[in-house]
């Protein structure tokens, strides 16, 4: 009998596992994690074996259940699709990611927004409700205020946002994301949804929203080397009194390069700076940066 070879893991794999066993990244994003490093499900069964805390099995056996089923073949797809590492000419970055993000939605709607839900629309919703709440939480939302969603998608949380808000507009650069939005929000008649050349938010008017949201869209506006202006036109939307609020800034793993030049901008745009990169979320790793137009 020949000797039983254990497939190879990738550190980052490694790293991932270690993690979801320790309780440091929530089951779901292990599983995508995973999944994008190529780990099977009998990587999973190797290393839930190897767990001697029952603790950390369980937690392992719940990133093995969200990896089982189609999330196997989505994930490596979508991830596939919206390629962080294209190697873009700068000039072409903004349609090159329009693109990416209609050839995700029209494969998978919830998992080209967010692919920790393993294209689960319950857990979108739940990770949606807990965005929401945290707004609220933050006393961003209220029924005078107008809020931008910049980067919208498919408009996840434009119905919630319309329904504590005097407005909500959703902004994108694709069209496909938006005629997805426009299909769920329909009926709302305190929301619109605008497509914007990518490059600058020129149709709205300065101080005219009290709540500019981006969730999980500055880091492809970092990754085509625009968000520095895109900041910029963001700040000039807020009303005295406003906030930005985004939620992931980069996808460049250096979490002080994010902190500094977030106090960078905001000092540049008068902006003060009330959550610097907190963990806010237990379905999702986003880190919250809120930015405030002093005044009011
Ligand atoms: C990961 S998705 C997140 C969508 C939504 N915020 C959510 O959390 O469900 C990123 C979104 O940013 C949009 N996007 C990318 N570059 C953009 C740009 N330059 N201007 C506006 N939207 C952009 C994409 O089309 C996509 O809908």
């Amino acid at each position: 009998m020949g000797e039983r070879v254990e497939p190879a893991l990738s550190a980052r794999a490694q790293a991932a596992f270690q993690a979801c066993a320790q309780g440091r990244l929530p089951p779901n994003l292990a599983a995508m994690h995973l999944l994008i490093e190529g780990a099977d499900l009998s990587a999973f069964e190797i290393e839930i074996a190897r767990t001697q805390e029952p603790e950390s099995a369980e937690r392992l056996k719940q990133a093995r259940a969200f990896a089982a089923g189609s999330a196997a073949v989505l994930v490596p797809r979508l991830s596939a699709l919206l390629n962080h590492n294209p190697g873009l000419d700068p000039a072409d970055a903004v349609a090159r990611w329009a693109a990416a993000f209609d050839a995700a939605v029209a494969a998978h709607p919830e998992a080209s927004v967010a692919l920790y839900t393993l294209g689960d629309p319950r857990l979108l919703d739940a990770a949606s409700r807990e965005i929401a709440a945290a707004l609220g939480d933050w006393g961003l939302l209220g029924p005078d205020r107008r809020v931008l969603d910049l980067g919208c998608g498919i408009g996840r949380m434009l119905p919630t946002l319309a329904g504590s808000c005097a407005l909500a507009v959703g902004v994108d650069v694709s069209a496909g994301m938006l005629a997805e939005a426009r299909r769920r929000c329909a009926g709302a008649c305190n929301l619109l949804l605008v497509r914007s050349s990518g490059r600058d938010l020129a149709m709205f008017p300065d101080g005219g929203f009290n709540l500019v949201l981006a969730v999980d869209s500055f880091p492809y506006l970092h990754l085509s080397g625009i968000a520095e202006p895109m900041f910029a036109e963001a700040a000039r939307l807020l009303a005295p009194g406003g906030s930005l609020a985004i939620l992931n800034y980069s996808y460049r793993d250096d979490f002080e390069a994010d902190r500094r030049d977030l106090d960078r901008l905001s000092e540049t745009h008068g902006l003060e700076v009330v959550r610097r990169g907190t963990r806010d979320f237990v379905l999702w790793d986003g880190a919250s940066f809120v930015l405030r137009r002093p005044g009011r």
